[in-house]
């Protein structure tokens, strides 16, 4: 399972990139919204960070706009991934940019269906969000299994990268469930490395080598 980030903040995706294990960056626009630098500086930061995916999202609703945005965040680097809301015009984009070769991310899924009809738009990812639908006493990571199951019944392309991450269960829940991408916060993506007990054992191993007999 391939591993993204899941922030807009240079500083973090850089210290992230240092561990060696993240493939990739998302963003979305409330991430973008509280970076300083603005949104065009802090894009351009990231995607010049590394050759790996960077999901930067449209603001436009109607598919025009999306088009046009589209168009102008593709030529930014080879490494940019459009995120497109999962709207009918949404789809429409995808379409489009789909058949141009164009990466796209459509984002906002809650439904096996939503991604059953990205996949057919030709989405390169479809990002489900895991973490908002289990905050309404729903189990996001069923939806998970169910679209990875139908994603392999019609042996359909589209990664499935799971979104709206909360906790290290959400992480391995997803690698369970044979999904492609688990986008992660900072937070979550350092706690997967830790145990307890690998604290404990490093802590007692330096001792014994610090009282070795000499
Ligand atoms: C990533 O693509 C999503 O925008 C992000 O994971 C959403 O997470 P949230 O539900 O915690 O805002």
């Amino acid at each position: 399972m391939k591993f993204f980030i899941d922030s807009a903040d240079i500083e973090e995706i850089r210290k992230a990139k240092s561990y060696g294990i993240v493939d990739g960056v998302t963003t979305n626009p409330s991430l973008l919204a509280k970076m300083e630098k603005g949104r065009d500086e802090t894009v351009k930061d990231i995607l010049s960070e590394s050759d790996w995916p960077v999901s930067i999202e449209v603001i436009s609703t109607d598919t025009e706009g999306m088009l046009k945005e589209a168009y102008e965040i593709a030529k930014l680097r080879g490494n940019a991934v459009v995120k497109i809301p999962m709207t009918l015009e949404g789809l429409a984009a995808t379409k489009e940019l789909s058949s141009k070769g164009i990466r796209t991310n459509v984002t906002l899924v809650f439904s096996a269906n939503q991604a059953l009809l990205a996949a057919k738009a030709g989405a390169s990812y479809v990002s489900p969000f895991v973490g908002r639908l289990d905050d309404r006493g729903e189990d996001g990571m069923q939806l998970i299994r169910d679209i990875v199951q139908i994603y392999q019944n019609y042996g359909l392309e589209t990664e499935v990268l799971v979104a709206s991450i909360r906790s290290e269960e959400h992480v391995l829940q997803a690698a369970l469930a044979g999904a492609h991408v688990s986008t992660v916060p900072m937070k979550v993506l350092e706690n997967l490395a830790k145990h307890e007990l690998t604290d404990a054992g490093l802590e007692k191993f330096l001792e014994d080598w610090k009282n070795r007999k000499k």
